[in-house]
């Protein structure tokens, strides 16, 4: 199956449609130990191209940083990359959003193209063009909007993810779902979780999850590729998980785990706002905890948490936007938040 991302320079997202890859250059594929571990040798099976070159990054959130770029970039001109030349991200969202950033910056931009390897990035990060890092200060503050000349998503990687990793990405299509599209939490609440959770689920399902997420995720990105409108509904969840994986130093919990609690602090606020039931909340909560997804952050300093939503990138003129379902299935951009009313939300998690 092919899905087009209609942006200024569109690109197709292959699913599982095979992987065979003929390129006139010089190739670098971004990795880390633990992916190549696992699939690398297959990967290269299917390359064929001048010179070929191994990048190998340390494994974790914490390590999506500007010292890991330079790594990268430093290695990128030691093998003589030039203008031609292909980047390949191989790996999770940690992989490609490196990636497709240092690609955009190395001599001023060069191809880069996404093969996820991880069900998270298939249904997201892979897919859309924002690339980045972290640093002391937030989450993903530093970057670019860069599309990848390609996406090659094999249902085949996933087979050995842990369970973690598995939840993690299903958060981010439960995430789809709430904003975009009800009748998807019903499909989701039909998923064996025992099964899927040990990556033994039947094909068709990894298949429609990506399947569906990657058509919600082109149709938003090809209206708004910049995020100055629609595309910032699919930040829901987002702007508190932020804040807790910056308070965990990015080491606690993986994207999806935290995007699973803010989408439960998110609800509770909506809830607050009279947009959503309580049993809506509960509903999703149930949903997240069958998936074995946490729900409860613990807010050490509410105050300090509060002040944090003034650095989210969708803040402005110091004034904070929160996406809220409203009800499930449609998301909304609500600006004018009362402190008080948010605050009250936040005591659920002290
Ligand atoms: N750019 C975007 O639009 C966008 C969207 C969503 C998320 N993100 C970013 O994506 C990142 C999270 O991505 P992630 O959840 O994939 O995390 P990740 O890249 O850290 O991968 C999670 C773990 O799975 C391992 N792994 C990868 N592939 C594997 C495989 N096939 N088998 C076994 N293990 C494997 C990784 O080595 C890692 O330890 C966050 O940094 C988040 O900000 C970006
Ligand atoms: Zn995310």
């Amino acid at each position: 199956m092919q899905v087009e991302v209609k942006v200024k320079n569109p690109y197709k997202v292959f699913i599982n449609e095979g992987l065979n890859l003929n390129f006139k250059g010089k190739v670098a594929i971004l990795t880390n130990p633990k992916i190549a571990g696992l699939h690398l040798k297959n990967l290269l099976e299917k390359i064929e191209c001048e010179e070929l070159f191994i990048i190998s990054v340390k494994d974790g959130e914490e390590y999506k940083n500007l010292s890991t770029i330079e790594e990268i970039l430093n290695q990128m001109c030691n093998s003589k990359l030039d203008r031609k030349s292909l980047l390949i991200s191989f790996g999770g969202g940690v992989i490609s959003d490196m990636g497709g950033f240092a690609a955009s910056i190395y001599q001023r931009g060069i191809k880069f193209i996404n093969i996820p390897t991880t069900l998270l990035a298939c249904v997201d990060a892979a897919v859309g063009g924002k690339t980045g890092v972290n640093n002391h200060f937030g989450k993903n503050l530093i970057g670019t909007f860069y599309q990848p000349k390609a996406v090659y998503c094999e249902s085949a990687f996933l087979r050995t993810l842990g369970q973690r990793e598995l939840s993690a990405g299903l958060a981010e299509f439960i995430k789809m779902a709430i904003i975009f599209d009800a009748n998807l939490l019903d499909f989701i609440e039909k998923i064996d979780a025992k099964n899927f959770l040990k990556a033994q689920c039947e094909d068709e399902i990894f298949i429609k999850i990506i399947a569906k997420s990657v058509e919600l995720k082109a149709k938003i990105v090809s209206k708004d590729e910049k995020e100055s409108g629609v595309r910032m509904l699919l930040n829901y969840g987002h702007t508190f998980a932020h804040i807790i994986e910056n308070e965990t130093h990015y080491k606690s919990y993986l994207h999806g785990e935290a995007v699973a609690i803010g989408m439960n602090m998110a609800n509770h606020l909506s809830y607050e706002l009279g947009l959503l039931s309580e049993e809506e909340c509960e509903r999703i909560k149930n949903l997240l905890q069958k998936f074995a997804l946490p729900t409860y952050y613990k807010i050490e300093n509410i105050h300090e948490f509060y002040q944090a939503f003034f650095l989210d990138k969708k803040s402005a003129n110091h004034k904070i936007r929160f996406i809220l379902p409203a009800p499930l299935g449609k998301g909304i951009i609500k600006e004018d938040v009362p402190k008080s009313i948010l605050l009250k939300s936040l005591e659920h998690f002290i």
